[in-house]
This record gives C-alpha cells, structure tokens and sequence, in this order.
C-alpha cells in the first residue's frame, strides 16, 4: 500500500483554508458573538443577572463587551421604564449591533449610550458614578492583563454609582491548568487564536485587590464551560499598595 508522505506545507495550507473559511462565517453572522443563543437559554441567564445585580426600572445599566446586544436586549426591560443603558465594545460594528438589536426590540435610541474601549479607557469619556449596575460576560478573559490591572479595574470603581454593584462573568482556563498571567491575543476574523486564562481565584484576587469588595461569589455560572461568576461591590477606602493582595496580583 501506498502511504503519503506528510507534508508540513499541506497541513498550513489546510489550516489556513479552516481559518479563512472561521472568519467568513464569523463576519457573516453576528449572532456567533453571543454563546449559547438559545431565547430559552438566554432568558434564564438574563434572569441571573437582573438578579445578581438586583435590577429596577430607572436604573442605569452598563454592560462591558456587549458583542451583539442580545444579553443587553433581555435584560433591558428590568431597568425600564425610566432605565439608561451603556454599552461598551472594542469593535465598533459590535456597538452598532448593540444598538440595532435594542432598537428592533423596541428601546428608545436615546435610553443608549455607546462607548468604544481603548487599551488604557473601558468606556472613554463616561461620566463618574454613571452606573447603578455594571456587568460583564465573557471579556475579561479577553484583555491584557496590563490594561485590566493598570486601566479598567480603578475605572469600573469610579464608573459605578454609590450603592452599585458589578456582576463579572467569565470563564477558568480550560483545561483547568493554572496558567499564569493573561497574554495578549492574536485575533483572526474575531476568532482568538491564543489565549492565556487566569483561574477564578486568580481573577477575583486582581479584583478585590484595591478598589474592589466581593459581595457574592464566586460561583458556578453554568451557561458556558468552566464558566464563574462573581458580584463586587466598591471599596469605601481603596486599600493602599501595602496590602499584600496586590502584591499577589501583581506577581510581586
Ligand atoms: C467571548 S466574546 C463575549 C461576547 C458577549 N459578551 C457574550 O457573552 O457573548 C468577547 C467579547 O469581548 C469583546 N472585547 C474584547 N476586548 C474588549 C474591551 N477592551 N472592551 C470591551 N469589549 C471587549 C470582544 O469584542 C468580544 O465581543
């Protein structure tokens, strides 16, 4: 019988036509931005987090990485009548899907505020104490270490109104190996090609190490794999550089 000798060109051109074919479909639908697209499933979780962040009409609520605006579209009607919505992306086709999906299920354009993320700003420009409730599902894993240590963490503090909490969603590394700290990622066609996860521990530790107190959690958030959640609410006094929290977090 005759064996083909493998060939390393043959498995980059294959792996090349996978990645090609990954980005078409991923910029042909943006419903791929939201896992687990199910309205069942999606309503359930929405439950979760008007909960978790214990929503009520006329409050504020900001959302971090809100991709497609569907966890923001279910969970708008908890904040309204009288409810404001931020909605914060790194894409800018993203903010423009937030803003369409709220739009085709019936909320004002003007109960929503968009703001697009740099490496040093979450939400350049919002105001201080604008959110009464603050979350994210799934993006925290995304960023550089760096940018969510030296950027966002002090900044979702001062974004959050007195009394506001911040329900933070994301996911353990999956093979539940500790990983280290966070890597920045090559991105292909919004598809992440490497990626460096912290452990829940690891995550909430970075959290609470300064500005943040942990009001529940963290616990299972069972709508993605390996999936946990944590609610923070701020710190009256942030704790100075002494305290031996940050020192772990920071790797010192
Ligand atoms: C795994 S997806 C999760 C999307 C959505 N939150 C969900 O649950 O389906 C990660 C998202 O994080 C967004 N993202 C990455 N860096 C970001 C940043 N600095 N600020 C806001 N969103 C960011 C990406 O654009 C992408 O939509």
């Amino acid at each position: 019988m005759l064996v083909k000798e493998y060939r390393p060109r043959s498995l980059w051109v294959l792996l090349s036509f996978a990645l090609v074919v990954l980005a078409v479909l991923r910029s042909s639908d943006n419903s791929r931005l939201v896992f687990r697209t199910s309205s069942t499933d999606l309503a359930v979780e929405a439950n979760v987090f008007a909960a978790e962040l214990r929503l009520r009409p006329g409050m504020t609520l900001c959302e971090m990485g809100s991709a497609n605006g569907a966890l923001m579209t279910a969970l708008a009607p908890s904040v309204m009548p009288g409810g404001k919505l931020v909605a914060t992306s790194i894409e800018r086709a993203e903010l423009e899907a937030t803003a369409s999906a709220l739009r085709a299920s019936g909320i004002d354009d003007t109960a929503l505020s968009v703001y697009l993320a740099t490496d040093t700003e979450w939400a350049p420009g919002l105001p201080d104490g604008t959110c009464d409730a603050l979350y994210s599902r799934m993006v925290i894993h995304m960023i550089p270490e760096p940018v969510i240590l030296n950027h966002y963490i002090a900044q979702w503090a001062r974004a959050l109104a007195p009394g506001g909490l911040m329900f933070m969603t994301d996911h353990n590394p999956l093979d539940g190996t500790t990983t280290g700290p966070r890597k920045g990622m090559l991105s292909l066609g919004g598809f992440s090609l490497f990626m460096e996860v912290v452990p829940e521990e690891t995550e909430v530790a970075q959290i609470t190490a300064s500005r943040f107190e942990l009001e529940k959690g963290p616990f299972k958030h069972p709508f993605f794999s390996m999936g946990y959640g944590a609610v923070y609410r701020p710190r009256r006094q942030p704790a100075t550089t002494a305290d031996p929290a940050i020192a772990v977090s920071a790797g010192l």
